[in-house]
Parts: C-alpha cells; sequence; structure tokens
C-alpha cells in the first residue's frame, strides 16, 4: 500500500484516482441532466474542494457559471465561540439555481451554516454536491444532493483535503493509518 507521510502523521492510498474520477463523472452526469435550460451557477469552496471543482466542472457540458467562495473564521467580539462568514460572494445569485461544491461533508455543521447564509440571499434553489460524505459522523439534517462517495468516520488527505495546510496536492486519497 502507497504511504504518504505529511507532517507527523502517516497516511495510505484508500480510494485512487481512477475511482474518484468515475465517481465525479457519474455525479456531473446527473447535474448535466438536472440542471439543463438552468444555467446553474457553481459555488466551490475553497481551499479543499479546488481540485474536486476542476475535474467536475471538466464534464459539466451545460451554459453554466463558476464562482469560488471562501468560509472566513474569526473570533467574535461579542459573544465566545467562533463566527464563519461567507466570503468572495461576487456573483449576484438572487434568482440563480446555485450548486455548492465541497470536498467533504463531516458532522455537516459547515455545509448546514453555508446553506442557511446562501439562501438569505434569495437564490432560486440551492442544490449541495460534496466529493465525499462521511455518513457516521452528520450531526445535522442536510440536504446532499450529489455525492461522489461515502466514506467511513476516518480522517483523509489528499485530493484537495489537507492535514494541518498540507497534503492537499495528491491525485489519491489518503487515510490515517
Ligand atoms: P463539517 O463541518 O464537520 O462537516 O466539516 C467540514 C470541513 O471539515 C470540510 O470542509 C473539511 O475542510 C474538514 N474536514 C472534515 N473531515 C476531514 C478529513 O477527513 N480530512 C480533512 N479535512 C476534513
Ligand atoms: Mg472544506
Amino acid at each position: 500500500m502507497e504511504k504518504l507521510q505529511v507532517k507527523d502523521k502517516t497516511f495510505a492510498v484508500s480510494i485512487p484516482e481512477a475511482q474518484i474520477l468515475e465517481a465525479v463523472k457519474r455525479v456531473a452526469g446527473e447535474i448535466n441532466r438536472d440542471f439543463d435550460g438552468k444555467e446553474p451557477l457553481f459555488l466551490p469552496v475553497l481551499n479543499g474542494a479546488f481540485m474536486f471543482a476542476a475535474d467536475l466542472l471538466k464534464e459539466i457540458t451545460i451554459p453554466c457559471e463558476v464562482s469560488f467562495i471562501k468560509l472566513a473564521s474569526y473570533q467574535g467580539t461579542q459573544t465566545s465561540g467562533t463566527i464563519r462568514e461567507v466570503i468572495g460572494l461576487a456573483k449576484d445569485i438572487t434568482g440563480r439555481h446555485v450548486i455548492i461544491v465541497e470536498d467533504i461533508i463531516d458532522s455537516g455543521l459547515t455545509m448546514a451554516h453555508m446553506i442557511e447564509t446562501l439562501a438569505a440571499h434569495n437564490p432560486a434553489s440551492i442544490a449541495v454536491c460534496s466529493c465525499l460524505v462521511k455518513p457516521d459522523a452528520l450531526k445535522v439534517q442536510i440536504p446532499i444532493d450529489y455525492r461522489c462517495l461515502d466514506i467511513p468516520n476516518d480522517f483523509i488527505v489528499g485530493y484537495g483535503l489537507d492535514y494541518d495546510g498540507f497534503g492537499r496536492n495528491t491525485r489519491d486519497i489518503y487515510t490515517l493509518v
């Protein structure tokens, strides 16, 4: 099994590139079918989704737009706890069919927050497309319209996903050993 060292941790290949790309192609086909004539606006979430978004969009054949967004975390001044704000929403999404493109859904809290924030801008519809989902880790009910692969509740890196900022730049996905 091919190993990958990221800082102090060792990972082993768990999902090879070919398997990822096959699943990405299937999901792109579903989106091409469902959004024909709707000119969707893809909103990939930085940083993790950059690689998935690139592969997905290469398989999208219908007219569409792409605009990257990011969740910025900062400590609130009034209340305790982390406030997360969606930044980089350059496009007016009012009346648009938006598709959120994420790397992975773990607890689902990030996506729940994202949906709530975007819904306030009155899009025509919001769809969620995640490369990976950890079904056993979900803590909140969220609609996951498109998913490439379900994975066990283990920590992974590669294909855009990081461990402490490193390990994003691989073709395959690796699991912590
Ligand atoms: P959630 O809010 O718990 O669903 O977490 C979602 C975010 O946590 C993702 O967008 C990733 O940035 C990060 N994340 C969750 N699981 C992993 C993992 O296994 N490896 C790397 N990042 C992860
Ligand atoms: Mg992420």
